[in-house]
């Protein structure tokens, strides 16, 4: 059946009918697919019409050319599914997505040529940004509501008026749209404030804004701007994101309750952001720097109604309460959550990891930027012969492992500013640096990483030659299968990194479970080979949520590359999530 999905005069309008979204986002490639129909009905059940999703492209095409859309990425699946709920659907293709995302979405094999004009109308950067959304509209024009689908907006780049005003962008950004078969309406989202909503403006596009509170004010200034059609919040922001050292965000049910009955009384349409944030699994956190670069940590909880394992919050019940006081809510017995196994796993240790995922390269006169070693590159490590003791001053982004002539000396640490180092005496330099998220938001975004410039030995730069090592850390779990244990790497209970752990455990049956992770340093977890993210010592956030369909009956393994120390060389699976200490 297809059906029509219109911008009115006041109102959307689904086949002539004043028709008020009520939508939750969610972003496929952050809940594990098997999980998709469960998040997405148990949104339907909250009372909500529609799901949005951003399309982040960098994970479809994180090597130029190599567009995949299967798994974890079937977009299309996803899509059918909400469709399959009887719910609609928003896409935000981007490119740019912002969403605590690695690079706000956009591949770093496009942000890597400096010269480009990101964001803009640069027509080589246009060129890219024309293949990608042909291959995305591809996937989305089948889908839409008048060709019997779930997709009733797209909408055009995002907070663009945060960025840029190039017009002749946005312009091209809608004829490809639509050159690709994209009929429905287009949308764009602005922060309500006047310069943001003038610089992200297109006659093409319907307004929304992106607010969470002030709710009547941001209304009114959305209104100022466009005088007819329908009232939208794009990004109700029901939560908040966590960096790594912060307090872990929460907001007040009572209080967003309120705002998100103001929003849904004043007949504007809402989309929640997030009805469920899901995870940053494997490498995909984003950062934010707006003066100090501050990385995001692996949950995408959000303090969201439906939380990062699936439960059903207090924030989910109180707004159900208040969107059936707006619209039809099943009436059906809802889920309640289980406490998962808690388990204690002993791992043995395989010393050297890094050497089963090296790529030699080199000599270099100076250090390359990872950027400049090929896309995606996320740890390196880079070795010199500097002889002499002194003070070591290195820009590094964003964090670094010093080792002289072997030996651990010392680490720099972008999050704080850390950039020098009391070299001991010796020969060797190694330092092995991490990039720990690229910045997703402002003018910071595709900056390079790995070492910037040329370090410098009590002010003298460090000649070459200079060699690296890169290393695969999405390939590790797997390159471990055969590598011999190291039986005396472990003392005590506590091993030095970077070492693998890796344990087997046995359960009755798949279940989602939570890797307690603060006996540990830093470094990344898996489980059968599912990449659950990196962990952190500096917290907030101390255990990593394991999804159910990454594990399964029987015997099961967990690895982790542990790049620090660990006081503790077990595994310890606990019952609930500990995301950190509560801040509102
Ligand atoms: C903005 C962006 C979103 C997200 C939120 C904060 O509104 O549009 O992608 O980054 O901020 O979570």
């Amino acid at each position: 059946m297809t059906s029509r999905f219109e911008i009115g005069e006041t109102d959307f309008l689904l086949n002539g009918e004043a028709h008020q979204i009520i939508s939750g986002a969610m972003h496929y490639p952050r809940v594990h697919s098997g999980l998709w129909r469960d998040r997405i009905r148990k949104a339907r059940l909250m009372g909500l019409n529609a799901i949005e999703t951003y399309i982040p492209w960098n994970a479809h095409e994180s090597v130029r050319g190599d567009w995949r859309a299967d798994g974890d990425l079937d977009l299309g699946r996803f899509l059918d599914i909400i469709h399959d709920e009887g719910m609609n659907a928003i896409v935000r293709p981007g490119p740019y997505i912002c969403a605590e995302w690695h690079n706000g979405g956009l591949p770093t094999w496009l942000t890597g040529d400096e010269s480009l004009g990101l964001r803009s109308s640069d027509p080589r950067y246009l060129a890219a940004v024309t293949a990608y959304l042909e291959r995305v509209n591809a996937i989305i024009a089948p889908r839409q509501i008048d060709r019997g689908g779930s997709v009733i907006l797209v909408q055009i780049e995002n907070e663009y008026g945060a960025y840029g005003s190039d017009k002749a962008y946005l312009a091209e950004l809608i004829r490809v749209t639509r050159a690709g078969g994209i009929t429905v309406p287009l949308t764009r989202v602005d922060q309500p404030i006047s310069h943001m909503l003038e610089g992200g403006a297109h006659e093409g596009l319907h307004t929304t804004g992106s607010f969470g509170s002030r709710i009547d004010e941001r209304l009114a200034a959305l209104r100022e701007h466009q005088r007819t059609g329908p009232l939208m919040c794009m990004e109700f922001w029901c939560g908040w994101f966590d960096h790594w050292g912060e307090k872990h965000h929460t907001t007040s049910v009572a209080d967003s309750a309120a705002d998100l009955d103001r929003l849904l009384s004043a007949g504007a349409s809402v989309n929640i952001y997030m009805v469920h944030g899901g995870t940053n699994f494997a490498l995909t956190n984003g950062a934010n720097d707006s003066g100090r670069y501050l990385p995001l940590v692996t949950s995408y909880d959000y303090d969201a109604p439906i939380s990062e394992s699936g439960d059903l919050t207090d924030k989910f019940h109180a707004y159900r309460e208040i969107i059936s006081k707006h619209a039809p809510v099943p009436e059906v017995p809802l889920p309640t959550a289980t406490d998962a196994p808690a388990l204690t796993v002993r791992l043995e240790a395989v010393s050297d990891p890094l050497s089963l995922i090296a790529t030699h390269r080199g000599p270099f006169d100076a250090p390359p930027t990872m950027d400049e070693l090929g896309s995606d590159v996320t740890l390196v490590e880079y070795a010199v012969t500097a002889p002499g003791t002194g003070l070591l001053e290195a820009e590094v982004r964003d964090y670094a492992w010093v080792l002289r002539d072997g030996r651990p000396v010392g680490r720099l640490q972008r999050t704080v500013q850390d950039d020098t180092l009391a070299l001991p005496a010796g020969q060797e330099l190694r330092l092995l640096v991490e990039e720990t998220g690229r910045v997703n938001y402002d003018t910071r975004i595709g900056e390079a990483k790995g070492i910037i410039g040329i370090p410098l030995l009590n002010g003298t730069p460090v000649d070459g030659p200079w060699t690296v090592r890169t290393f695969d850390v999405s390939a590790l779990a797997k390159s471990l299968s055969d590598a011999p244990v190291d039986l005396t790497a472990i003392s005590g209970g506590r091993v030095t990194g970077p070492v693998a752990l890796r344990g087997r455990f046995h359960l009755d049956e798949s279940a989602d479970l939570f890797l307690a992770t603060h006996r540990w340093g830093k470094g990344y977890a898996w489980v059968n080979g599912f990449f659950l993210g990196r962990y952190w010592r500096r917290g907030p956030q101390r255990t990593l949520y394991v999804p159910g369909p990454a594990t399964r009956r029987g015997v099961n393994e967990v690895v982790i590359l542990e790049l620090e120390g660990a006081s503790d060389a077990s595994a310890r699976f606990v019952s609930r999530p500990d995301l950190g200490h509560e801040v509102e």
